[in-house]
């Protein structure tokens, strides 16, 4: 392994965006090679067994791209996937953590939520998570119906969007919580949208930050750091249509991008 290697890092579409350009901005001499496997998406709600499946293809083809560490830009499967990956590839993994701590320390409500797919729920990382972290607060569960369909198919901006998530979060905000924890990392496209449907105590959490700065840690403890190149690049791969995946990236960078449809 040597650290002029790029990063890989996948979701089941292009919801792994939303972590994409934290990594960028954190890390801006890296290589980075993203896979959406927009054929197979949605993950959340297929079986832990189809998802192992998924996700092993997709870790197959970042290895044989040469990168250096995968990161796994997808809650769902995270939850579903990331122990078989850890003991059957040598190569480091970084998963999606739900942010249930911050959110849980902060909050004065002692209410918070989450809102994250069926996959990620069902998954024993959430479970014990939010076992450890939840204790003196009270934990508000949502499954995110439609919200990764909305994202995909370039929906964000249509007037139903506002009122799907207005009945979405109706009970959270009965529940007077205080923090919203993004438990799929499809729903930051939907922040300024959640924004105006909640209330303005609510605090957003989006866990692509902490996710990066422990890339950073693992890639500096494999000596795999890279801080030198001046000109990276960007590639961006997808087992599906790659429509939605030019149009988001227009939306959030202005680097030079290749995209190249499987
Ligand atoms: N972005 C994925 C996640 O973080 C999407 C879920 C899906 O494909 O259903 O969970």
């Amino acid at each position: 392994m040597h650290n002029t290697q790029p990063i890989g890092i996948f979701d089941s579409g292009v919801g792994g965006l939303t972590v994409w350009k934290e990594l960028v901005n954190s890390l801006p001499n890296e290589s980075i090679i993203y896979y959406a496997d927009n054929n197979n998406c949605p993950y959340g709600p297929k079986k832990k067994k189809e998802i192992i499946e998924l996700s092993s293809r997709v870790v197959d083809f970042l290895l044989s791209k040469n990168c250096k560490i995968v990161i796994v830009a997808c809650n769902t499967a995270t939850a579903s996937a990331i122990e078989y990956l850890r003991s059957n590839y040598s190569a480091p993994f970084i998963g999606m953590e739900p942010a249930v701590k911050p959110a849980a320390l902060n909050s004065k409500t002692k209410s918070i939520a989450v809102l994250a797919t069926e996959g990620t729920f069902n998954g024993k990382l959430y479970i014990e998570t939010s076992q450890k972290y939840a204790k003196d607060v009270e934990l508000n569960v949502k499954v995110g119906n439609g919200l990764v369909d909305i994202v995909e198919k370039g929906l964000v901006d249509d007037l139903e969007t506002e009122n799907h998530l207005s009945q979405l979060v109706k009970s959270l905000i009965e529940k007077n919580i205080d923090h919203l924890v993004l438990g799929c990392t499809h729903y930051p496209f939907l922040t300024e949208k959640l924004k105006k449907v909640l209330p303005d105590k609510v605090e957003i959490v989006d866990p692509a930050p902490a996710v990066i700065k422990q890339t950073r840690r693992v890639l500096e403890q494999f000596g795999l750091l890279n801080m030198q190149n001046l000109s990276p690049s960007y590639e961006f791969y997808s087992s599906g249509k790659t429509k939605i995946l030019k149009q988001l990236l227009k939306e959030i960078t202005t680097k030079k991008t290749t995209i190249i449809e499987l």
